[in-house]
């Protein structure tokens, strides 16, 4: 049988009940692929209900406040994703009468739709013939077809948009599409995959020459940046604190967070308070400074490694522009800044 075939059936006897597959709505389609880039399903889920809930329409999302959509993402990562779904949304429905384009070529002109998301879109809402190449495709065909090809390098993303291209049949591009991903996320796992279940285990090259487990090649390692961040969390006799929004390009851009002391390296009590004291806050008196746990938090986000310290700072005078508790938790957040914000009602 052939593999889109053998591919198919086995979809067909396998597949998630997921809610974005009940649909051909270009909307809710971006709207779920957006989500689940980097991202797994179980943990895109969730988000895929509130935001369907709170923005039915392209154009619910578009008349949205940005700090309402990221509030809404808080917590799912990689929040240039919610900036530029945002601006999306804005444009669809202010320039394109609320229509989504309706061919690959044309969906990836959207801020934010790349290859694979424009693929998706075009071939699960409008049956278009063009292949979904992400992680689990590629994992699923280097190792049906013993490929080698480094997936770091664009030359081998063509490679394999070709490849998919040539399996896929062209009256049916959604089904296949969903399943070689589906396909990817269950049976053709990335570590230990049961193998011996497998209704392509008569015909995998991997398999047949043990080459399962260093398939597929990725080169290009990661470079990971260690970062070291104090934040100061004031409190005033009302016991208002402050916040700002994080305007630096960068992580958490429009995010809000304490103010900030960047280090170089983990920090002691000595440095910080000498700091506050001189630099920071000259004017306000500072009645007392303690760390908020013994250890710093580790937070590791795909490029750095972010080493977080909360301080105390109790101040006499009352904060200008302060913030209540209450009104704190309305702000969006990075999330360990916000998990902060929960444990700290108990302690600190
Ligand atoms: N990951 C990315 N897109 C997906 C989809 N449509 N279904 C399941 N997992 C996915």
């Amino acid at each position: 049988m052939d593999f889109h075939n053998v591919l198919i059936n086995w979809y067909l006897q396998n597949k998630r009940d997921l809610p974005w597959r009940k649909t051909a709505d270009p909307y809710l389609i971006w709207l779920s692929e957006i989500m689940l880039q980097q991202t797994r399903v179980a943990q895109g889920m969730p988000y895929f209900f509130a935001f369907t809930k709170e923005f039915p329409t392209v154009n619910d999302l578009a008349n949205a406040s940005e700090e309402q959509v990221l509030k809404l993402w808080q917590g799912l990562g990689y929040y240039s994703r919610a900036r530029n779904l945002h601006k999306t949304a804005q444009f669809v429905a202010n320039e394109l009468n609320g229509v989504f384009p309706e061919n690959y070529k044309s969906l990836l002109k959207l801020k934010g739709v790349g290859e694979y998301t424009a693929a998706a879109i075009a071939s699960f809402s409008y049956n278009e013939a063009v292949p979904v190449v992400d992680g689990n495709v590629f994992r699923v065909l280097s190792r049906y077809f013993d490929i080698e090809s480094d997936i770091a390098l664009p030359a081998t993303k063509k490679e394999f948009v070709a490849l998919a291209s040539e399996l896929m049949p062209k009256d049916n591009p959604a089904i296949f599409n969903q399943a070689i991903m589906e396909f990817g996320a269950l049976q053709c796992v990335p570590k230990n995959p049961n193998c011996m279940v497998c209704v392509f285990n008569d015909s995998c090259a991997a398999l047949q020459k043990k080459k399962v487990a260093v398939l597929p090649v990725k080169l290009k390692k990661t470079k990971v940046t260690n970062r070291f961040f104090n934040y100061l969390v004031l409190e005033d006799a009302l016991g208002n604190t402050l916040i700002q929004k994080r305007t630096s390009k960068g992580i958490w851009h429009n995010l809000y967070e304490f103010p900030l002391l960047e280090t170089d390296e983990i920090v002691g009590f000595d440095l910080v308070s000498k700091t506050v004291q001189n630099d920071i806050f000259p004017s306000y008196t500072i009645i007392g400074i303690e760390e908020c746990a013994e250890t710093a938090v580790l937070h590791k986000l795909s490029h750095q490694h972010l080493h977080i310290q909360f301080w105390k700072v109790k101040i006499r005078e009352k904060i200008r522009n302060g913030v209540s508790a209450n009104e704190l938790k309305s702000f969006p957040f990075p999330i360990v800044i916000y998990n902060f914000i929960e444990k700290q009602e108990i302690n600190c």
